[in-house]
């Protein structure tokens, strides 16, 4: 398992003591730490922005894997990678200039992912594919953690997996939403790079160190 990459979500970590949270993070062999932001339109709740990742970024040298979940993600990209974001996720169905959008956070000098939701298809990301470094396959509908896995996700994470063979692409899969100690080997054998998890992780019903 050396070579997959846990990423807790923030989003079910006591916001009462985050820094206990990233230190918890850290403990369990985390290699980057999910920060979802959240606007209230892309998606139903508000969570935190650019002020809060500036504060725990003093906290812990992993890498922060920021997931946009924002209408518009090009008007916020420059503010978070100042506030020190290192990849930076926006949604195909969250803008229309993805092609721009992929450069612009380049030329900030971060990592650049896009997501796709449950409902939509490879085909909708894949002219971009050879752009990016990582592809987020969002197993739950996004705006909410806790959520149940969606099992016909993983047909994408396989595809993203053979077509990256394939085509000799570089991006990262990463998987994000409802994963647990239950349905983690599916996720890893369909081809995850990453795993994200937040309910189960915090819960401490996904326990990494030993898969
Ligand atoms: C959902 C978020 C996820 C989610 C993961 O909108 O993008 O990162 O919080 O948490 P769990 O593992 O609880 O589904
Ligand atoms: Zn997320």
């Amino acid at each position: 398992m050396k070579d997959k990459i846990l990423s807790p979500s923030l989003l079910s970590a006591d916001f009462s003591d985050l820094s206990k949270a990233i230190k918890f993070c850290e403990e369990k062999k985390a290699g980057f730490i999910h920060i979802d932001v959240m606007d209230g339109h892309f998606v139903p709740q508000i969570s935190y922005g650019q002020p809060v990742i500036k504060s725990i970024k003093k906290l812990t040298s992993l890498p922060f894997d920021v997931h946009l979940m924002v209408e518009r993600p090009e008007e916020c990209v420059e503010s978070f990678a100042e506030s020190g974001a290192d990849w930076i996720t926006f949604h195909q169905e969250a803008t229309v200039h993805i092609d721009r959008l992929i450069s612009r956070i380049h030329q900030l000098g971060k990592k650049a992912g896009i997501s796709v939701v449950p409902s939509t298809p490879i085909s909708a990301i894949e002219n971009v594919l050879p752009l990016v470094d990582l592809v987020l396959v969002m197993s739950v509908n996004p705006g909410f953690g806790g959520q149940k896995f969606i099992p016909y996700c993983l047909e994408k994470v396989c595809l993203l997996d053979s077509m990256r063979k394939e085509k000799k692409y570089n991006y990262l899969i990463s998987v994000d939403g409802g994963i647990n100690e239950q349905n983690v080997q599916s996720v890893l054998e369909a081809g995850a790079d990453v795993v994200v998890s937040g309910a189960a992780f915090f819960n401490g019903a996904l326990n990494w160190e030993v898969l």
